[in-house]
């Protein structure tokens, strides 16, 4: 009696992980490198629409976004309004009268893909109807709408409701629904998701408070709660996380502000640059119907992205600083290194970047380009210094 009681409970686990294994299966290939898109919310916080929507997915292609490798287009907060009769997620009627399978439908025939927000909790950060006890529900009803990506946040969730295993969850409830969908971790780094993410699943973590489009900084909510933060304050919380990022799962610091207004092209250009640096999913938060010439230029820099998305998926680290002068380097698939010089400081100068701080040996003779400049520099041994602006960066990939 006791063997067979033995027998059955190993069969039910065998059975069960049989299961778990083939569910994991769906979302395996996922994101093999960071993410590139776009997201309502920066922007345009609530005020989304299926309008608005279209034309950011039509100039998407238009601009050139497409080209450059952008490919998800994602409703952030307030889309959706209630549940019905039977527990299903209502869009907002007035905002999306077509319903939101039609809106996704439109940017797949554009050869782009289609992104949608919930959270963990009871309601969004915004106070709409959120996952919490729909996990499986909700699932079956993004893909019966083509959702592609999934961006998963954490307001409003239970007093010690457990990070990991909810985002678990709602990975399992993905998975089950057949449908290969990026999932996009946002509980901002509060419970440390580099250690988990990966394991449950999950595509991408916010290790941030949300971004600010600001240089330098953290600042308080009105609500005086804490807070947001400016690129600078961001760049220095990625400093150890260098190790947990890889093909499938990656640190997020954040979607980016380049063309939003508030730094100077400079800045943006830094922004970019560093975030493409830490393998970071590349998701614009701008009005792409009305960029100008030098935004553009940024947000498609084919060079700097293929920093970004290069497939070893090394993210980039810093190693070296010294007061405002820093250098971040990142090592790519053909064993080149690209390469950051970084100034925080208000006036320009000078950095010298060393070869032995990007482990190669001193007299190795190395070709250096300029990726903003797109220009070859010629051949340097042991070291090469540039001129950098202040909040600028210089950015180099140096092959030996
Ligand atoms: C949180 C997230 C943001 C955004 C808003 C929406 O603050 O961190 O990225 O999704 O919620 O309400």
């Amino acid at each position: 009696m006791k063997r067979v009681f033995v027998f059955c409970v190993f069969i039910i686990f065998v059975a069960a992980n049989a299961a778990s294994a083939q569910e994991s299966t769906v979302s395996k290939g996922l994101a093999l490198t960071p993410p590139m898109g776009w997201n309502t919310w920066n922007k345009f916080a609530c005020n989304v629409s299926d309008e608005l929507v279209r034309g950011m997915a039509d100039a998407m292609v238009k601009s050139g976004m497409k080209d450059a490798g952008y490919q998800y287009v994602v409703i952030d907060d307030c889309w959706q309004v209630s549940r019905d009769e039977h527990g299903n997620i209502v869009a907002d009627p007035q905002r999306f009268p077509q319903g939101i399978k039609a809106l996704a439908d439109y940017v797949h025939s554009l050869g782009l893909k289609f992104g949608i927000y919930s959270d963990a909790g009871e309601k969004t950060c915004a106070g709409r109807p959120a996952g919490l006890g729909h996990e499986y529900q909700d699932a079956l009803t993004y893909a019966s709408w083509g959702v592609d990506y999934l961006k998963y946040d954490w307001c409003n969730t239970l007093d010690g409701q457990d990070a990991k295993a909810s985002y678990a969850n709602i990975r399992r409830a993905l998975d089950a629904s057949g449908r290969p969908i990026v999932l996009s971790i946002c509980e901002w780094g509060k419970h440390q998701p580099w250690f988990w993410g990966a394991e449950v699943g999950g595509n991408l973590w916010r290790t941030t408070d949300d971004i600010q489009d600001r240089w330098g900084g953290k600042q308080k909510w009105p609500d005086g709660g804490c807070c947001s933060n400016g690129v600078m304050s961001i760049l220095d919380e990625q400093v150890e996380l260098y190790s947990y990022a890889g093909p499938g799962h990656w640190n997020d610091p954040d979607m980016l502000e380049v063309g939003n207004g508030g730094m100077t092209t400079t800045e943006y250009r830094a922004h970019f640059s560093l975030w493409a640096m830490l393998a970071a999913p590349l998701i614009a938060g701008n009005d792409l119907r009305n960029m100008t010439p030098e935004i553009r230029e940024i947000l498609t820099n084919k060079e700097v992205i293929a920093v970004d998305q290069d497939p070893l998926g090394r993210q980039g680290r810093r190693v070296w600083k010294d007061g405002d002068l820093e250098v971040w380097a990142k090592q790519m698939q053909d064993g080149s290194r690209a390469v950051i010089l970084l100034n925080r400081g208000a006036s320009e100068q000078p950095i010298t970047l060393s070869w032995e701080q990007i482990g190669y040996p001193g007299h190795l003779s190395a070709g250096v380009r300029d990726l903003w400049a797109h220009k070859d520099l010629g051949k340097f041994s042991g070291k090469f210094s540039a001129p950098v602006v202040s909040h600028g960066v210089v950015v180099v990939r140096v092959t030996p």
